[in-house]
């Protein structure tokens, strides 16, 4: 029973995708959808790699193309493809309207859901309207553009993490094809194991501004416990990887990306990199923020190496790293 309510949710996510894909070439959807992907850089083998779509104007496109193929309310309503009307149960309309679609996929590229943005700067609406929870759709385990990326994560050996859709579209744009988003949630435990299955090792490429400064180090810090190597690469204050790569362009991107790769423990340094030559107290804390990431790794091969990087770094004995190391290990255990 749990298995074919699985199977109908897929079938009828394959239904809408197929759907949003088509609206995008409806006369509505080429002046609209089309060409915003277009303003974007966004190419039409781009648009096809990534079941890029387009929900048309009005509340009740997908109810009723779905409603005609067959489906009934209540899959749809599952598959979080439409809602119910507050206050009036038994009037539904799309969860998706009037926005550009990004599918998301599970690892064998079947859709499991969708991000969907504003084509406007109407600052009343969020964003991005993304699908909810569902029976198919767990997002702590899934990765946006996993499925397009997973052969380049093991060739590379190296998985790019990124917060949005559109900076994994634009790095593909740019010749980068190992990249996926946490799609601007906190990284878990399941999204983790997800990338271990192809690479032990991560580079993280959050968004260059405060939110993603301060989310790349817990990023960092979960990556660590989960046992994977990590880098991480600071933008220009403002830039994600999806406006940098287009201002700068492909050639200086990758540039970028290999001049500016620092593993954790020079990210760390480098985001305080005035104070902490000018002023102790200050330094002090950045030592121990360090060996905070540093006593996050479970091999202790690999964090007495660690040890001794920052020891050298940061100018300080290596005996004053393991005490402090000594005293997290314990709290912990
Ligand atoms: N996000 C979301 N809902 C929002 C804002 C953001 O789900 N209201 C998620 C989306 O997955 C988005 C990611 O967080 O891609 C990063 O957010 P942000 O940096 O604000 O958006 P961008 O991806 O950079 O989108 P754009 O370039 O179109 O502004
Ligand atoms: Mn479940
Ligand atoms: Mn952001
Ligand atoms: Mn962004
Ligand atoms: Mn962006």
């Amino acid at each position: 029973e749990a298995q074919n309510e699985r199977e109908s949710l897929l079938i009828v996510l394959g239904f809408a995708r197929d759907f949003f894909v088509k609206n995008l070439q409806t006369e509505e959807g080429k002046s609209i959808g089309l060409s915003y992907f277009k303003e974007r850089g966004f190419t039409p083998a781009i648009i096809e790699k990534f079941d890029l779509g387009y929900a048309l104007e009005g509340w009740d496109n997908l109810l009723k193309a779905a409603k005609s193929a067959g489906f009934q309310e209540e899959i749809l309503l599952k598959a979080g493809l439409i809602l119910q009307k507050e206050g009036d149960a038994s009037r539904v309309y799309d969860r998706f309207r009037n926005r550009v679609i990004f599918a998301i996929h599970n690892i064998s590229g079947k859709p499991l859901g969708f991000g969907a943005r504003i084509l406007t700067k109407d600052k009343s609406q969020p964003k991005y309207i993304n699908s909810p929870e569902t029976p198919v759709y767990h997002k702590s385990d899934v990765l946006y553009g996993m499925f397009q990326a997973k052969k380049a994560i093991r060739e590379k050996d190296n998985c790019y993490l990124v917060e949005g859709y559109t900076d994994v579209v634009s790095l593909h744009l740019s010749g980068i094809e190992n990249v996926v988003a946490s799609s601007g949630t906190s990284l878990t435990e399941g999204q983790i194991k997800l990338i271990k299955r192809f690479t032990d090792q991560v580079t993280v490429l959050y968004d260059g501004d405060a939110a993603g400064i301060k989310a790349s180090l817990r990023g960092i810090d979960l990556l660590l416990e989960g046992g994977l190597n990590v880098k991480a690469v600071v933008f220009p204050d403002g830039e994600d990887p999806d406006s940098y790569s287009r201002k700068v362009g492909s050639q200086s991107f990758q540039e970028y990306l290999e001049n500016n790769s620092r593993d954790f423990i020079g990210f760390k340094i480098g985001l305080y990199k005035e104070e902490f030559t000018k002023n102790p107290i200050r330094k002090a804390e950045i030592i121990r923020e360090v060996v905070q990431s540093i006593g996050k790794i479970p091999d202790p091969i690999i964090r007495s190496v660690y040890a001794k990087e920052a020891s050298g770094l940061l100018g300080i004995e290596e005996d004053i790293i393991h005490a402090e190391l000594n005293k997290i290990l314990l709290k912990t255990q």
